[in-house]
């Protein structure tokens, strides 16, 4: 294992895209910002100085940070904010994982443009289980807005209304071939030999959309997601939701030519209007005679929820002798969260009300203290230890109401022992309508043992659960008027965020923590804070 080490500069660059210009934060001036590569065991030190106006924190999202919890990044949860003029240096060794991650920023929308890849590779000398690649490619999807996605944000908290959608998708930092306002040269282009293999790490890094992602004429071959290795199966459509990572082998195995390469919205709820903003992007054979056509794909239209569950239901753990899946069998801690939309007053606001979300009807309040120090000081005042383990209100999750959208407001956070073995039941409410919410969870992988359309049934639910091979990962979505079972094993002492990692539900109140015990035996417990941890 080695020690490799990173300067993160944030700055404010100049970028032109839909042929205008604006200042957009991003790291060395990059947009996808630079890749972090090391191998599996490796020990990352990141120095981020903070040269831009915005305060700004750093999230290795995926990352276990096991006994690091002071290094996880979100702001006020792990951390105070790196201001303008400070430095932070995250130190945190990647143990037990590898395959592709991202890394953000985790402070109100600045993960818009501050984002790029983790590449963890496998130790020296230990192979993929799959076939080696000829080569590998990082694949970066995201939004872009015309607009400043701070002020894109705070105008709508301001106004109690939704906020506007972005202007385009881009893939590695770019509209593509595909676009009103920038010329093929524009696009990221993947160059290709005949005959080849290669293994493209997908990202998807966008602000509030599920994508599905094509490549016209090819299927792919998914072998890991969210840094995980999967029985390996073949499809011609992925669905990746925000924070989620899939890595693919790609064939070159069709005529020379030049293929699009595609992501575009897929919407799971009937709430939302026809969306047509597409990234786009070109397969390139090397041998291809110029100038070749370029084949299209058909899109799947954004409702496609078909495809969506298929591609979803063939995600099975790899569960090989080398690679085990440890699924809790038995669970000590049973939760059941509901996540959805609500309304509360707000007299300011345009309508006189402001829409929220929220978790078991609670509409989460950002603290102004970092909640890890405050639970490792003990400072009191700073949040409760009093969310509720089930839902408050009992309703039909998934009818047409009556139910009551309004929420209550609290920095309240769940406590769970050391160790404990947890089986977390998460249920779209559908109040304001069903809609899909891809659920993160900071410090850990869970195994996702079920998954359903309609109201979670204690009694009949588990009965299909798979404990044998379910799929691991970080973040997961929730169908809209559905629910998943997660488990995981609670032996990562810390604070732990949960939220939808659509920005704006979380934005919304569509968040909490969990406060996770120290345990009694040799690291089992959190060191203290290292020295330069930003105060507030
Ligand atoms: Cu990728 Cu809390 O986020």
């Amino acid at each position: 294992a080695r020690v490799r080490h990173y300067k993160f500069n944030v700055v404010q660059k100049n970028f032109t895209r839909l042929c205008s210009t604006k200042s957009i934060v991003t790291v060395n001036g990059k947009f996808p910002g630079p890749t972090l590569y090391a191998r599996e065991g490796d020990n990352v030190v990141v120095k981020v100085v903070n040269h831009a106006q915005y305060n700004v924190t750093i999230h290795w999202h995926g990352i276990r940070q096991l006994l690091t919890a002071w290094y996880d990044g979100p702001a006020y949860i792990t951390q105070c904010p790196i201001q303008p003029g400070q430095s932070f240096v995250y130190n945190f060794t990647i143990a037990g994982q590898r395959g592709t991650l991202l890394w953000h920023g985790h402070i109100n929308w600045l993960r818009a443009t501050v984002h790029g890849a983790i590449v963890i590779l496998p130790k020296l000398g230990v192979p993929y289980p799959f076939p080696t690649p000829d080569k590998e490619a990082v694949v970066v999807l995201a939004e872009w807005w015309k607009l400043d996605t701070e002020a894109v944000i705070n105008e709508a908290l301001k106004s109690g209304l939704a906020p506007n959608v972005s202007d385009a998708h881009t893939i590695n930092g770019h509209l593509g071939p595909v676009s009103g306002c920038s010329s093929a040269r524009d696009g990221f282009t993947l160059q290709v030999d005949s005959g080849k293999t290669y293994l493209l790490r997908l990202i998807n890094a966008a602000l509030n959309e599920d994508l599905f992602f094509k490549i016209a004429g090819h299927r792919m071959t998914v072998v890991e997601v969210d840094a995980s290795y999967v029985k390996p199966f073949t499809t011609d459509t992925l669905l990746i939701t925000p924070g989620q990572t899939t890595n693919v082998l790609l064939s070159a195995d069709q005529g020379a030519g030049r293929y699009l390469v595609t992501a575009s919205p897929f919407v799971d709820s009937p709430l939302v209007a026809v969306d047509n903003r597409t990234g786009t992007a070109t397969v390139q054979y090397a041998n291809a005679v110029f100038p070749a056509a370029l084949t299209a794909a058909a899109i799947p239209p954004q409702n496609s929820t078909p495809v969506a569950s298929s591609f979803t239901d063939s995600l099975r753990s790899l569960n090989s002798k080398q690679y085990p899946a440890y699924v809790p069998a038995v669970v000590d801690h049973s939760l059941l969260f509901t996540v959805g939309l609500g309304v509360n007053p707000c007299p300011s606001c345009v309508n006189g009300s402001r829409v929220v979300a929220d978790m078991n009807n609670v509409t989460f309040t950002m603290p102004t203290t970092a909640l890890l120090q405050a639970h490792y000081f003990n400072f009191s005042g700073v949040f409760t230890e009093d969310f509720p383990g089930q839902p408050l209100i009992p309703f039909n999750y998934t009818g047409s109401g009556p139910s009551n959208p309004g929420t209550m407001n609290g920095t309240r956070l769940y406590r769970l022992p050391y160790n404990a073995s947890v089986q977390l039941v998460l249920q779209d409410t559908g109040i304001i309508g069903p809609e899909s919410h891809p659920v993160h969870l900071h410090g850990y992988n869970f195994f996702v043992v079920g998954r359903g359309s309609g109201n979670y049934d204690p009694t009949t639910s588990p009965s299909k659960f798979n404990l044998v091979d379910p799929v691991e990962r970080n973040t997961m979505a929730v169908p809209g008027g559905g629910w998943i079972a997660i488990r995981f094993r609670a032996d990562n002492p810390g604070v732990w965020f949960l939220h939808c990692h659509f920005e704006v539900h979380t934005t919304w109140g569509l968040k909490m923590a969990f406060v996770v015990d120290d345990g009694n035996g040799p690291n089992e417990s959190l060191p203290p804070p290292p020295k330069d941890l930003p105060a507030c």
